[in-house]
This record gives structure tokens, sequence and C-alpha cells, in this order.
């Protein structure tokens, strides 16, 4: 399938052929690792917040939902209006659908519990980051909404549910992000490639328009805070000095681009190649970003288009979580590129250029 052209040039018969994102999950059902009607409805829920999350972020200035709440979410961040909405949102939809046992947001300081009359087929976990990016609100630029799903056993009740769902990020069963950007993007996993859709706002509808995402090779952009740069280790810098060398045969050299939001960093080098990172720094001393809720689902997703996530160390799926909220460095993108990242900071150094 070609990609569909945005806006409302798109004909009419292309539109009739292109599926929607709920006619995909039925469509596709078998081949989801949990090819029940309770994780299509559950995906379905996400994507319902996920349009009225949107909603609201289209009207934010009209709104004025705009800047801060006054108050700070349990990681001492000062929380934003819209911040508070996306995770309303995400939970009420989520209570609203009743597939979910318990969610994990960045907003919460404690996992919640769904209702105690929980049905039988509401095993799954969802961990959330509502807002990513969320300081770009005040100024008009991309953010994001990132999720996560796992699987509880059967028979766990939603107290002891947190210990069961930290699990390593191999045992997700589904993951995504919706970026809300010059268009509105929803992409996800379920372990057989990466789908993207974009939303048709007249219809009101999610459109495969990406379909089966793979992220090119050789990366074009590096994606990184510079301005830490006297904070980062030695090694980091030598990889930083690497990736900026020009090819010697083409001239070519790797392009920066950095919009301070990882769903939108994460978006552009999943389709153009490319490498994020957020490294450990003085401030941030275990990284910045969630592993949960930031790290966990975007490396699913890397790997599933080919690519690769690593803390520098380790492969991102395999850590093994001990808290909600706890930090990784990361390094994710096109895998030869954070091969090499990991090359450097294990000591050794990457051979030929980034291009
Ligand atoms: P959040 O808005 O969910 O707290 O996430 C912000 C994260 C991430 O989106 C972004 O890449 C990073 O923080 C930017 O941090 P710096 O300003 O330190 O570069
Ligand atoms: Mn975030
Ligand atoms: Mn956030």
């Amino acid at each position: 399938m070609s990609r569909a052209s945005s806006g409302s040039s798109m004909p009419s018969a292309d539109l009739n052929s292109v599926p929607t994102l709920e006619q995909f999950i039925i469509t596709r059902r078998e081949q989801f690792p949990q090819a029940t009607g309770s994780f299509s409805r559950l995906l379905r829920d996400v994507s319902v917040a996920a349009k009225i999350i949107n909603h609201n972020i289209r009207r934010a200035g009209i709104l004025d939902v705009l800047g801060e709440t006054g108050t700070v979410n349990v990681q001492d961040e000062r929380q934003k209006k819209l911040d508070e909405i996306a995770d309303r949102e995400l939970v009420r939809a989520l209570r609203r659908g009743g597939e979910c046992c318990l969610i994990g947001s960045e907003e919460q300081p404690e996992t919640i519990p769904m209702s105690p009359d929980a049905k039988a087929q509401e095993r799954f976990a969802v961990f959330f980051d509502p807002l990513d990016g969320s300081t770009n609100t005040d100024v008009n630029a991309s953010v994001g909404t990132i999720f996560s799903i796992y699987t509880l056993p059967e028979g766990v009740q939603p107290d002891d549910a947190l210990g069961v769902a930290l699990r390593p990020g191999s045992e997700q069963v589904a993951a995504g992000y919706v970026a809300y950007g010059s268009s509105t993007m929803f992409v996800f996993s379920t372990g057989n490639g990466v789908n993207g859709f974009t939303l048709d706002p007249g219809i009101g509808e999610f459109l495969l328009t990406h379909p089966d995402l793979r992220i090119p090779e050789h990366g074009a952009r590096y994606s990184i805070n510079e301005a830490d740069r006297e904070d980062f280790v030695p090694e980091l810098r030598d990889f930083l000095g690497w990736l900026k060398r020009k090819d010697p045969e083409t001239g070519a050299r790797i392009r920066s681009r950095y919009i301070g939001s990882f769903v939108s960093d994460f978006h552009r080098n999943l389709l153009t190649g490319g490498i994020y990172m957020y490294p450990a720094t003085a401030d941030h001393p275990e990284g910045k970003l969630r592993l949960m809720y930031e790290a966990n689902p975007m490396a699913y997703l890397v790997e599933q288009a080919g690519g690769r996530a690593s803390d520098g160390h380790r492969r991102i799926l395999d850590i093994d979580p001990d808290a909600l909220h706890q930090r990784t460095p990361l390094f994710i993108g096109s895998a030869p590129l954070v091969e090499a990242a990991e090359a450097f900071l294990q000591g050794r150094e990457a051979e030929g250029t980034a291009r």
C-alpha cells in the first residue's frame, strides 16, 4: 500500500481501501499474541483516549489549558495542565473499557488498581507516559503519549499486581505511542512488526498510512541534549566525535535534531534512521527517561522495526525492573549506530563512519 497523503486531498477511493485502526485490529487478530476480544478492546480504549487527548491538545490555547498546575509529580517535575488532562483521560478510558487490571502512570506516585470486581479476562497491566515532552506544549511544538502493555497471570489480585507486572520489557505483549505533530499518528506493535496510523480529523478515525515500518540501517540523524556535554563520560564525547565524522567517500555527514520531546525525536528517527540518546548526566545520574513507560515501549517498537535499544551496556528489554518510576540511560535507533555507541561506551572503538 502506498502512503496516504495528508488532509482532504486523499481521493475517496483510496480512503475506502485503507483500513482503520479498529478494522486492522479485528482483521489481524490472529497475528496478535492475545487473540482475544478483550485485548482488541483494550487497544481501542487506548486509541479513544488518544483522540480525546488530541482534541484537548489541538484546542490548548483556546481552552487555556496551557501552563502549569502549580503541583509537582512524584518525580519533582512541575506538572502541566495538559499532563493532568492526558493522565485523567487515559485512566478514564481504561476504567470505562474494563479490560485493564492495573495502571502505572508517570503522573501517579503509585500504580492504580482497577475495580475489585474485575472481570475474569481483565488481565492487562498498562504503563503510560500520558504526555511526553510536555514542556513543549506552551510553545506549540510536538508532544506524545507512550504506552506499554503486559499480561498478568490469571488469578492475580489487583493489590498484588504491581510486583507481578514489573517484568522485563521483553515480556510486553504490545507497546506504542501517539505523536501529536503536524498530524496525529498512532504507532504500535503487538510483536508482529510496527504499523502506523494517521488520524483523519474529518472522520475521527486512525487510518493505516505506514504499514510495516522498518527503521533505516544507515542513520541520518542524531538526537541528544548536547548542552550536557561537559557531564558526559569521555567515551560518550568520543562517540559524538565519531558520529560527526564525514564519510570520506561521499562527504555525507550526520545531522543533529533534538526537539526535547522523546516521542517526536524517536518518531523522526524511526522514519529517517538515526539515534536518540539520553545518557547519565550530573543532574540525572541514572539517566532521565523512565524504564517502564518510556524506554521499554520504545525499545520494543524499535526492535520490532529492526533497530536496537541499549543502556550502553545492556539491552533495554533485558533489564529486570524493581520500581515503577525507575530511570535508565538510553541509546535507541538504527542498529549499527546503537552498536557503535555501545562499542565506545564499553571502551572499544567502532569501525567506519556513521553514514
Ligand atoms: P516528560 O515530558 O514526559 O517528563 O518527558 C520529557 C523527556 C523527554 O520527552 C525528552 O526527550 C527529555 O525529557 C528532554 O529532556 P531535556 O530537556 O533534559 O533534554
Ligand atoms: Mn516523557
Ligand atoms: Mn510525561
